[in-house]
């Protein structure tokens, strides 16, 4: 791989979050040290889900950050910017309805093109580091039906360079990160809201009770909880983990 930033290239392991985890660990990397292989045995999603990747096709690393000085109520400031590198990262290809699916999967046309799972290493209310791992379908052609996944081949038809897709990301991502103007900080929170998936639209939700109701998806809030109006006019919010909701047709 050609790559000129500091990194760890391996061709096979279990999960590079494990990996920078281990690295985190051990020594303190510098700030955007970035872990990247081409196949993962056990590769990790949000929920304690699998990520399945073809080896060699797609974008797999880990990305250590820090040290941070994030307050843990402002936690989801990690999700928002690593959300917004990808989505600013793929927009140079054109693809369609290519949106955020709250809080952080993203969408190209109704199928998950990239995901993200961070973990945090926290000390009192303060995350210090964090491991953002960060998982593209970038030439991968086929999917099972039941991920409902596409990549930036099939949207495309064009094979796409992982380096410089690597670079992108990467770059997009640390210069948000270090962002500290309040200002700034609006900008990014508008720019996340203008990707959000079904933002005004009418969605059918499954709380982890069992319920079931349409609502419609208004905003996410500073503490990263997704705020939604129910039919009779009932303003709710639900925290990650706490909901499923797709497109109500
Ligand atoms: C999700 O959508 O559930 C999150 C998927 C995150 C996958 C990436 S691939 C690189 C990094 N290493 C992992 O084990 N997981 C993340």
């Amino acid at each position: 791989m050609n790559i000129k930033f500091p990194h760890f290239y391996i061709e096979e392991t279990e999960s590079t979050n494990d990996l920078a985890n281990d690295l985190l660990s051990k020594i303190k990397p510098p700030n955007g040290f970035t872990v990247i292989t081409d196949y993962q045995s056990a590769g990790k999603g949000q929920y304690g889900r699998i990520w399945h990747s073809e080896a060699g096709k797609n974008l797999l690393f880990s990305l250590i950050v820090g040290p941070l000085n994030t307050q843990l109520n402002e936690i989801f400031k990690l999700h928002l910017v690593s959300s917004l590198a990808i989505i600013r990262a793929l927009k140079r290809f054109n693809l369609l309805a290519l949106t955020i699916k709250w809080p952080n999967d993203i969408y190209a046309r109704e199928k998950k093109i990239a995901g993200i799972l961070i973990q945090n290493h926290i000390k009192g209310s303060v995350v210090e580091w964090s491991i953002i791992g960060i998982g593209v379908n970038v030439n991968q052609q086929q999917f099972p039906d039941s991920l409902h996944a596409t990549s930036l081949f099939l949207e495309t038809k064009i094979e796409t360079c992982r380096e410089e897709l690597l670079e992108n990301i990467r770059e997009q991502l640390l210069l948000m990160i270090s962002c500290s103007n309040e200002y700034d900080w609006e900008l990014l929170w508008k720019e996340y809201h203008a990707s959000l998936y079904l933002k005004d639209q009418n969605v059918s939700i499954l709380t982890k009770e069992g319920n079931n109701f349409i609502a419609i998806i208004h905003s996410v809030n500073k503490k990263g909880a997704l705020c939604i109006q129910t039919l009779d006019k009932q303003q709710l919010e639900f925290s990650f983990g706490d909901i499923k909701y797709e497109k109500y047709f």
